[in-house]
């Protein structure tokens, strides 16, 4: 398997990273117009989300076609140049393969619709009376996961938008079908692939779920493993960068899908730490993160993928996240050193780290407070679902605020011009309004900025095995609101603390801290830190080498 150890990844939301043709809408040009930028973070792989055809219902995770270029991002040619300029800058490109669902516009479930039987089994249709759908199902995005045709006098399966139709893995077609889409992008030269909520596309049964919305009867299902490691193998990707998303998984399933000897993939991404600002697991609803259990995610996954030989990716953003910097920084006094600290906490830990265009500088949520503002199919179902629960429009929004995915899917701020430099047109979906104050151009030159400190702690992951490859173990014993592990690597250590909180804690190293450098936020010499016990300033990140 490829060693991706020391590799870094870039997430790109083409539709807000830049547009080249003043349409208001990102293109692939626009990734090509800022390669030198990205080459200059030093980043090697650039993953792109979905820019195939489709009608954007899920803004391109519903997808008609595998195989062409939605004409709103470019065409094939501009695909083929991009790839071709990145691989000059020692840059590869990974894919977005949404494999659970297609478009109900794609041909396969046109062809179903028509009645023919043979399509019909690529999707999960079922019987059912028209008003009792097959089983009690949640859509993810709200309402009943299941839709009725009423030409067919039958159901079809979405565990997302009523667009997205769930592909029936058990048909070996459907599995040839999409090894041919693998190896089609492979033939163009991509490096690799990221899988959408791969760990769904096994579902156990089709029975009614008597304690939640339906999960725990798809959620890493009977054959996923099987299916990736054939998917994998026939296709002809296992050397290649691969990662999968993993919707509600478990520590073991994990172990499998990304451990070195089962030839599954490369890594995973899993959301734990994601949801310990969720009220009784609810997305929406409110609630302070419980830094206790982010600090206790840590310990369990870290060291538990570790002791089984398997592989992290580190992330806190991405397009369906609020900003991490708004929801466990600051985004006032101490927006820079919380930004600094929130990216050193998982680039020095165990895995690969993904870095969220805009993360790079320090982008924060969108507080648009009206619901005409945003865009997302998730945010605008949820807002009415909030206000049929009882809740004013008030508070509708103020959830909507903080947990809409368009928190995340705002323009790139690239400079202080209109549309923070991202576009000509109107956007089509408005900038964030501190692009003034954060953007790429006052900080690319600037050593002290955010953008220098991700350049060093990329740089650093390249120079210093210890980390890329050292061991990890956690302080279990710190105050919440402090996270602190340390990595090990023949013989030569590295202790990294963060604090997660506004106030000073107190951290007791019990004297083991190593004399070597010390990086902190401006790398401004601390040398207190090797006294018995020393106080971590607010927002503050440490990281000291032996
Ligand atoms: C993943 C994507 C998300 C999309 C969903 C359905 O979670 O990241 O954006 O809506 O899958 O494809």
């Amino acid at each position: 398997m490829l060693n991706v150890k020391d590799k870094v990844v870039y997430q790109i939301y083409p539709r807000s990273f830049m547009d080249s043709n003043g349409d208001g809408f990102g293109d692939l040009k626009g990734v090509t117009m800022k390669l030198d930028y990205l080459q200059n973070l030093g980043v090697d792989y650039l993953w792109l989300t979905p820019f195939f055809i489709s009608p954007q219902v899920d803004n391109g995770y519903d997808v008609a076609d595998y195989r062409r270029i939605d004409p709103k991002f470019g065409t094939m040619e501009d695909f083929e140049e991009l790839a071709e300029e990145a691989k000059k800058r020692g840059i590869g490109l990974m894919l977005d393969m949404v494999f659970n669902h297609t478009s109900t516009e794609h041909e396969w479930f046109q062809k179903a619709l028509a009645g023919d039987e043979g399509y019909m089994d690529y999707y999960i249709f079922k019987e059912s009376p028209k008003d009792a759908p097959p089983t009690n199902w949640q859509s993810k995005f709200g309402g009943n996961a299941w839709k009725y045709v009423p030409a067919l006098k039958k159901w079809y399966l979405h565990l997302f938008d009523e667009k997205q139709a769930d592909l029936n893995w058990e048909n070996p077609k459907v599995r040839e079908e999409l090894k041919e889409i693998l190896r089609f992008w492979k033939a163009k030269g991509v490096s690799g692939f990221r899988f959408d909520v791969v760990n769904l596309i096994s579902k156990a049964d089709f029975e009614n779920d008597s304690m939640g919305d339906g999960r725990s009867h798809y959620t890493d299902g009977p054959h996923v493993h099987e299916y990736l490691k054939e998917l994998v193998g026939d296709a002809g990707i296992e050397d290649m960068i691969t990662v999968g998303e993993m919707s509600s998984t478990s520590l073991d399933n994990c172990i499998r899908y990304s451990g070195a000897d089962e030839h599954e993939l490369s890594m995973v991404f899993h959301f734990q730490h994601l949801k310990v600002d969720y009220k009784n697991g609810d997305k929406w609803s409110l609630m302070a993160p419980d830094l206790g259990e982010l600090g206790r995610f840590f310990v369990n996954w870290q060291e538990g993928m570790q002791d089984h030989n398997a592989w992290d990716a580190l992330f806190w953003d991405n397009h369906d996240q609020p900003r991490a910097l708004s929801r466990f920084g600051n985004e006032g006094e101490y927006w820079e050193k919380s930004a600094k600290m929130l990216a050193g906490l998982i680039h020095l830990m165990r895995g690969t780290p993904y870095i969220y265009q805009g993360d790079e500088i320090g982008m924060t949520n969108t507080h648009f407070h009206d619901i005409h503002r945003y865009r997302d199919v998730e945010s605008k179902n949820y807002f009415e679902i909030l206000k049929n629960n009882g809740l004013s429009e008030e508070e509708a929004i103020a959830v909507v605020d903080e947990r809409s995915r368009d928190n995340g899917r705002t323009p790139m701020q690239w400079s202080a011009a209109a549309n923070a430099g991202f576009s000509t047109g109107e956007p089509w979906i408005e900038v964030v309004d501190n692009f003034d104050r954060i953007n790429a151009a006052s900080q690319v030159e600037d050593e002290n900025s955010i953008f220098s400190f991700y350049k060093k702690l990329i740089s650093l992951r390249k120079s210093q095995k210890i980390i890329s490859e050292g061991r990890i173990s956690f302080e279990t014993d710190l105050p919440v609101g402090a996270i602190g592990y340390t990595r090990e690597y023949e013989g030569k250590k590295l202790c990294v603390f963060g604090n997660m909180t506004s106030e000073e804690i107190a951290v007791n190293d019990n004297g083991v801290l190593p004399a070597g450098a010390v990086l902190s936020q401006n790398d401004s010499a601390r040398p207190d830190v090797r006294d018995a016990g020393f106080a971590l300033r607010p927002y503050e990140l440490v990281a000291v080498w032996g």
